[in-house]
Order: structure tokens, then C-alpha cells, then sequence
């Protein structure tokens, strides 16, 4: 199945994680992969060696999303290489943590804002001009979004900003024929969600869930390759709950 043979893709923390996961499947449908990361050098080469034994094209491009000037960074570093075209952009890279009201400080808070929503917003925002008709954008959001789970108050105001941009990017961005939506995983045992590695996390979890296992990364990729591929071209302004039916 190679439904994006001829794209170029770009996806935003892919060194891990469920970027990682979405980069080899965006690679496996055929589509030219840059693989972003933040500090993970060593990592985004792994996933880069991985698409190209298995035939793809990849290049890997570093940005430090919490700087202000970094989503500009980026486009400019991204534009460099595909050139006049993006196909698909998934901007994934995030940062998370579990703090109580009373403990977060306004710099948690404002580096929340900084990695989640002001660099996604940005990127979008400098990578338009290569954006075209058919081009495809997906956004991460989160359960907590739509949940109150645990002490991620600030994190999941983040993804709520997520949600509503995505509505605001689609309407304005669907003249141009190009879709936006997000995907909002539940609890994925990535390095962001450590504790659900631990027994309490998985029963926690699962506890919530309508299906019965443990997400894995790849879960979340196919929901994120469907997106970005011409078969969702019907779908914009959406979040997707790829959560296994949590909280339902
Ligand atoms: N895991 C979950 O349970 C879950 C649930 C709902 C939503 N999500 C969302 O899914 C997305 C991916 O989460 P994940 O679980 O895969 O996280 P992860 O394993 O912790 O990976 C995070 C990725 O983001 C990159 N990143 C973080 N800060 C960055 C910065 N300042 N500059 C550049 N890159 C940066 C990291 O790159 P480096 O390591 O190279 O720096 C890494 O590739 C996030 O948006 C998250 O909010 C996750």
C-alpha cells in the first residue's frame, strides 16, 4: 500500500515516541519523511536508517520548538529541502507533565504554551507558502483535552488550544484545499507518559478504556497516515479520539 508515493512529509518530534511511530508509517505508504527532532540527534538517525533500509527517502532536521524563533527555524530548514511543496505536515513534538494547581509555576506554564501550541501555531503559519491543494496538516491533542485526568491542568489547556485552532486553521485554509485536524490519543507508554510502563499505570488505564489493552504508538500512526492520506480527503476541522474508547 503506497498511498503517499510522491509526498513529502514533515513530521515534528519524531525521535519518539508517537512521532516516531507516524514517521515510519508515513515512510511505508511512500512518502518522503524529514524526521524533526529537539536533543534526540542519535535517535531521529535510527528512525531515519530505518525508512531508508526499508527503501524510503528521510532526512532528519533539528529545531528547538520551546524558542521562540524555532518553528521559523524549522520551515526555513524544511523549505530548504522539499523545495516548493509540502504534502504533509504532522506536528507532534510536545512536552507534558503532571503538576497540581498550586505547584505550577508560570515557567512550566509558559513552556507548555511555548513546545504545544505557540510552535505548531507558527509552524503552520511559515509553512503555508509551500502548502498547496491537497496538503494535509494533523495536530496532536490529547484525552486530557476533553477529560479531567489527573494533575495536567495546564497540559491539557494546551490541547484545548489544539482543538480550537485546528477548527480555526481548517475553515480558513479549506478554500485552498488544504485539511486540518488532530488526533487525541489516551494514554500512549511513550517517555511522555512514563507511569503507564508501571502496573498501576496500565490498570489505570486500561480501567478507562473501552478496549482492553495497552495503546501502543503505532495505534496512534495509522490514525495519523489515515489523515494524512487522500482518504480522509472529506475529513477537516476535526479531532479524532484514537483512545480505545476511553472515558466513554
Ligand atoms: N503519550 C501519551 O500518552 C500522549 C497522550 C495524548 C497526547 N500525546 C501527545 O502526543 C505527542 C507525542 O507524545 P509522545 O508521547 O510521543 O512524547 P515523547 O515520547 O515524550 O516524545 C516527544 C517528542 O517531542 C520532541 N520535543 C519535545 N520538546 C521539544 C522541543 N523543545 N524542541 C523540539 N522537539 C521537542 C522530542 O524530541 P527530542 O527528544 O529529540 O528532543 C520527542 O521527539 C505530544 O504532542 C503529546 O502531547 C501523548
Amino acid at each position: 500500500m503506497s498511498t503517499l508515493t510522491g509526498k513529502t512529509a514533515l513530521v515534528t518530534g519524531a525521535s519518539r515516541g508517537i512521532g516516531r511511530a507516524s514517521a515510519l508509517a508515513l515512510a511505508k505508504a511512500g512518502a518522503q519523511v524529514l524526521v524533526h527532532y529537539g536533543r534526540g540527534a542519535q535517535e531521529a538517525d535510527a528512525v531515519v536508517a530505518e525508512i531508508r533500509q526499508a527503501g524510503g527517502t528521510s532526512e532528519k532536521i533539528a529545531a528547538d520548538l520551546r524558542a521562540a524563533d524555532g518553528p521559523h527555524v524549522l520551515a526555513q530548514r524544511t523549505r530548504a529541502i522539499v523545495g516548493g511543496r509540502l504534502d504533509i505536515l504532522v506536528a507532534n513534538a510536545g512536552i507534558s507533565g503532571a503538576v497540581a494547581i498550586e505547584e505550577t509555576t508560570v515557567e512550566h506554564f509558559d513552556n507548555l504554551f511555548a513546545v504545544n501550541v505557540r510552535a505548531p501555531f507558527f509552524l503552520v503559519q511559515q509553512l503555508l507558502p509551500v502548502m498547496c491543494k491537497g496538503s494535509s496538516i494533523v495536530l496532536l491533542s490529547s484525552l486530557a483535552a476533553h477529560a479531567a485526568l489527573g494533575t495536567l491542568a495546564a497540559y491539557a489547556a494546551t490541547k484545548g488550544a489544539i482543538d480550537t485552532l485546528v477548527k480555526h486553521f481548517a475553515a480558513t485554509l479549506g478554500e485552498r484545499g488544504i485539511r486540518v485536524n488532530a488526533v487525541a490519543p489516551g494514554v500512549v507508554p511513550t517517555d511522555m507518559s512514563s507511569f503507564a510502563k508501571t502496573e498501576a499505570g496500565r490498570d489505570f488505564a486500561i480501567g478507562m478504556q473501552a478496549l482492553k489493552r495497552m495503546a501502543e504508538p503505532d495505534d496512534i500512526a495509522a490514525a495519523v497516515a489515515f489523515l494524512a492520506s487522500d482518504e480522509a480527503r472529506w475529513i477537516t476541522g476535526d479531532t479524532l479520539h484514537v483512545d480505545g474508547g476511553s472515558k466513554l
